[in-house]
This record gives C-alpha cells, sequence and structure tokens, in this order.
C-alpha cells in the first residue's frame, strides 16, 4: 500500500495499492492504523465492499458500537447503519440528516467513539461537482494552538457530554423527521464526563476534546464562565487552518479517528441529489484513556 499524505493540511491522507475486500495482514492492520493516527482521516479510493467485508475492515479498530437510535440499517447488519437521502415510496431508506453539524461521534458515550468508517454507494453530483462533503478538524492541532494560559487554566479539567445536546439541535432543523428520544433512549444515554485534554493512545499527542454537537458544560466551572470557554473553545477548533474538507467519489473509503478529529456533514444538496453512505463505528475498548 502506499500512504500519501495531504500536502497542506494537518489532516488527511490517502491510502492507494490496497484492497479491502481481502483480508489484512497484521502489520498491514498496523500500518493503517498508525498512518490514522498521524493523519486522522484516511481515505481509501475506488473500493468495493460487501457488507461483509466492510464489517470485517471495521472491527479490526475495536468493537463495534450500534447506534441507539438504528432505525436504519443494512438488513442482517443492524451494527451498518444507513445514511442516505434516498426515498422509496415517500419512506425514507437511511438517516437524511447524519452528522450536519460539528460534533465528535460517541464522545457522550462512558466509553468513548474510535473510529468512524463510511463507505460511499451513491454521491450527489450537480454541475460535474460533488456535494455533500464531509469536514474534520483536528483536535491535535487545535490544543497545540491554545495559548499556554489557556493549556494551564483548563487542564486537568473535565467536560460533561449529552447525546440529546445534538439530537435537539437536529430536531430543530427545518424538514426534519426526527422524532424527540424516548424516556428510554434518554436513560440509555445519561450525560458523559470525559478530560478536556486527552493522551491520545496510539499518537501520543494532546488532543483537545470538547465538540460543539455534544458538549454542554466544564464541571469545574460556574456555568456562565462554562458557556464563555466552551463557545471560544468550539470557534477556535473549526479554524480554517485545522480542516479538511473530504469531497466524496464512489467508491471511497472513509475512516476517521473520533479521539483526533471533529467532523461535520455538508448538507448542500437537495432531495433529489441522491447520497447512499454506509457506516460502520468502532468504541475505543482496546485502549486505556489517560489525562493529556
Ligand atoms: C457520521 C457523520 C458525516 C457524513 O456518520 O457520523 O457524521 O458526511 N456523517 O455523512
Ligand atoms: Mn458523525
Amino acid at each position: 500500500m502506499r500512504v500519501i499524505p495531504c500536502a497542506d493540511r494537518p489532516l488527511h491522507a490517502r491510502i492507494e495499492d490496497i484492497d479491502l475486500s481481502r483480508p489484512l495482514s497484521d502489520e498491514a492492520f498496523r500500518e493503517i492504523e498508525s498512518a490514522l493516527a498521524r493523519h486522522g482521516v484516511l481515505s481509501f479510493p475506488q473500493q468495493r465492499l460487501t457488507p461483509a467485508e466492510q464489517k470485517a475492515f471495521a472491527e479490526r479498530f475495536g468493537r463495534l458500537e450500534t447506534n441507539i437510535a438504528n432505525r436504519y440499517h443494512e438488513p442482517g447488519y443492524p451494527e451498518m447503519m444507513i445514511l442516505s437521502n434516498i426515498r422509496v415510496d415517500g419512506e425514507p431508506i437511511g438517516f437524511e440528516d447524519a452528522g450536519q453539524s460539528w460534533h465528535t461521534d460517541l464522545s457522550y458515550a462512558t466509553t468513548m467513539g474510535y473510529t468512524t468508517m463510511l463507505y460511499a454507494v451513491e454521491v450527489p453530483h450537480r454541475d460535474g461537482r460533488p456535494l455533500g462533503a464531509t469536514e474534520f478538524a483536528s483536535t491535535a492541532a487545535a490544543y497545540d494552538a491554545l495559548p499556554d494560559e489557556m493549556k494551564q487554566r483548563l487542564k486537568g479539567m473535565t467536560v460533561m457530554h449529552d447525546f440529546d445536546k445534538f439530537w435537539e439541535l437536529m430536531r430543530a432543523e427545518k424538514g426534519s423527521s426526527r422524532p424527540p428520544l424516548t424516556e428510554a433512549q434518554r436513560k440509555a444515554r445519561p450525560p458523559t464526563s470525559h478530560p478536556i485534554f486527552l493522551k491520545h493512545p496510539v499518537s501520543g499527542r494532546t488532543v483537545l476534546y470538547v465538540n460543539p454537537g455534544y458538549s454542554v458544560r466544564i464541571n469545574e466551572l460556574p456555568a456562565d464562565e462554562s458557556d464563555r470557554v466552551l463557545s471560544s473553545l468550539f470557534a477556535h477548533q473549526v479554524q480554517p487552518q485545522f480542516v479538511y474538507r473530504h469531497a466524496w467519489s464512489v467508491g471511497d473509503v472513509l475512516i476517521w479517528d473520533n479521539l483526533a478529529t471533529i467532523h461535520n456533514a455538508v448538507s448542500d444538496y437537495r432531495a433529489d441529489e441522491r447520497r447512499l453512505l454506509k457506516r460502520c463505528q468502532t468504541l475505543t475498548t482496546r485502549f486505556d484513556l489517560t489525562v493529556g
């Protein structure tokens, strides 16, 4: 395989000369995992995967997570979510609005999310240009660029993350078909706290583990001060120099590291411009996460 880093960004490498439908040696997997830790986002162009092959590759990274709001999944694969704006006889076949604001997958879970993998089956286009890009921002670059005074002040603090924050944000969007969370879904996902700075278990870099989608409170600060600091961190972390925007092609497999990045799905396409992606995500169960 060839790892081709993105020249002008702290994020993203493209991996060529590899067929992900074939079983990977441990050595090849280690090379991919170390590239992922270094680059945060990896793309593998021109792949052709069956659900079984996609699942087999995804679960090399860790325990697969089945989403609690999992209304749409590949038949026979509850851990493979369908993201799509396609409707058949008026009924959605997938989540139509997944990830359409900056967030980190599973930051609200007791065991944090590790990788998310998307496989592009259909990509919307207009005038020959792809739409529905996915944007990523580096949490390590964001930490490095914080003023020393801020690093010292926040060191050792913890942040509360709440699944309901992002769900309600999406529900408030025009045309959202999301129902409110049920009592049972809320109970299954009580707010959870994690350190504000984490040491990445593979790269060893310190990352800023907050995201606008789920982070609701810095526990050690009074509420108004927590609000002020969180807003400034949210603005800081999505500055253009930290961002990579992935323009999709059919056959792309994209993997991102949810400790090393936050992400945002750009919703610039219409209902008749079809988008279909198949998704698997893993948990950080393999790692002992420590404070950065
Ligand atoms: C996700 C997500 C982004 C996209 O799958 O977690 O945020 O571009 N999706 O579909
Ligand atoms: Mn997401």
